[in-house]
């Protein structure tokens, strides 16, 4: 039923096309810029506007071979002044590009640079900027064996201690959106010496429990949630929504103010995430689009069906036997929340189909490492005007920055 909905999409999008390719663009600048935006990559685009930015380069235990974006002042500040080190980590099929690519007054990155602090921004295995591994190639299936399991347990880890080591600070403050958030639990549960590299913990749409989740799309995936794992055995799907598959039918000419079809593009987010055409700027639809998805293994979101299905937030589930041999139990085991022991504040929306209240407030109650929770002022708010929407540095970003600067 997905497959078909996308599938139709697609063909519709390719349809569409052919009457936009015969459009001439060249007398709209914006749009122009727009197009370009949606092309260039994190570091490109930070440049773009002004700013500094590095790449840095992290193998992790598992060899997996991790790109990281460092903006490491602002437009008006310098290397040499004493700044807060902040690591940020984005949400699921996304990548650095995220806190970003809404241009400077509207990223966050370019807000926690201006306020003062030296910004790294992760960029999980498997998306855009983290396809390479020391032997496995990501067109291999063993490549994609991971679900933010591993990213939690091995990505996050290798980036912070990256950090440390290059800033040479002792302690870092973290910023997390949805995956971002996830990794950060399984962090903390399954290494909970991390607790001491971390002050604190900004969660943008916390995702630990899911099982309240409502987005049409979460509940259409859920009951194929085991098939879709052998469907991907048999046919040898491993990665999910690779950047360049949509983005480059979409994220281009098709979403841009001109088209007719930008119509089509803003549904497709919204499906998935949660209705707020007021806090999203249909604009800057294309640079979305041209960076989202940024690819995630088939297992991520597995992983995920089975947290929504179970209400519980556990371990990946391989059935009793694959889980006996694994954990040595039938069941999966549980995170444990009680390991969090650095301050975490959650910031949750009402409007949020996947970081749903329900689901936030018990993660707060199961987590006592959770001091601050704060749901956005704004009602209509969803799960991606987190990164997105046109007034989040009022209706957020301003707030977690005075948290954040009780910790410096
Ligand atoms: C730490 O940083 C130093 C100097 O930048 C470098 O030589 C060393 O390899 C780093 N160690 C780790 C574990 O990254
Ligand atoms: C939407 O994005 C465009 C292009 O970046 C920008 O010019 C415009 O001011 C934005 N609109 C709002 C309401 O922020
Ligand atoms: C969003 O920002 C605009 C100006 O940038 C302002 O006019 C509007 O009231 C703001 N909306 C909210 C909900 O804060």
């Amino acid at each position: 039923m997905l497959c078909s909905a996308v599938i139709t999409f697609l063909i519709i999008l390719a349809i569409f096309s052919q009457f936009i390719d015969a459009l001439d663009l060249s007398g709209f600048r914006t749009s122009l810029d727009i197009l370009e935006d949606a092309r260039l990559d994190t570091f490109s685009l930070i440049k773009k506007y002004g700013y500094p930015c590095e790449i840095h380069r992290v193998v992790t235990e598992d060899e997996y071979v991790l790109e990281m974006h460092r903006v490491p002042h602002g437009r008006n500040n310098s290397e040499a002044e004493p700044r807060g080190v902040v690591f940020l980590l984005h949400g699921l099929l996304s990548s650095s590009a995220e806190w970003v690519l809404m241009t400077p007054g509207k990223g966050l990155a370019y807000g926690l640079a201006d306020a003062g602090y030296d910004v790294w921004m992760g960029n999980a295995r498997g998306n855009t900027y983290s396809r390479n591994h020391v032997s496995l190639n990501p067109s291999s299936t063993a490549f994609w064996k991971f679900s933010w399991h591993e990213i939690g347990y091995y990505d996050v880890p290798a980036m912070i201690d990256y950090v440390l080591n290059e800033t040479g600070v002792p302690k870092i403050q973290y910023i997390g959106f949805s995956q971002g958030t996830t990794a950060f639990w399984v962090m903390m549960s399954t290494r909970p010496e991390y607790n001491e590299k971390i002050v604190a913990m900004q969660a943008m749409a916390p995702v630990a429990y899911f099982g309240n989740a409502r987005s049409p799309l979460i509940k259409a995936i859920a009951p194929f949630t085991n098939s879709l794992e052998t469907i991907s055995k048999i046919l040898g799907v491993t990665e999910i929504l690779p950047n360049g598959l949509i983005n480059d039918l979409a994220g281009q000419k098709l979403c841009i103010e001109e088209a007719i079809t930008q119509v089509l593009c803003t549904n497709l987010l919204f499906l998935i995430c949660g209705f707020d055409a007021e806090q999203l700027n249909t604009t800057m639809l294309p640079v979305v689009l041209g960076h989202t998805p940024a690819g995630a293994s088939a297992k991520q979101f597995i992983h995920y069906g089975q947290l929504y299905k179970s209400g519980k937030f556990v371990q990946f589930d391989y059935g009793l036997i694959g889980n006996k041999r694994r954990y040595g139990t039938y069941k999966p085991p549980s995170y444990d929340l009680t390991a969090v022991k650095t301050p975490v504040f959650l910031h949750y929306a009402e409007n949020d189909w996947l970081s749903t209240p329900k689901d936030v407030k018990k993660l707060a109650e199961a987590m006592p490492a959770a001091v601050g929770i704060y749901r956005v002022p704004l009602p209509t708010f969803n799960h991606l005007d987190f990164v997105f929407a046109i007034n989040a540095t009022e209706l957020i970003y301003n707030r977690l920055i005075k948290i954040m600067s009780q910790f410096n």
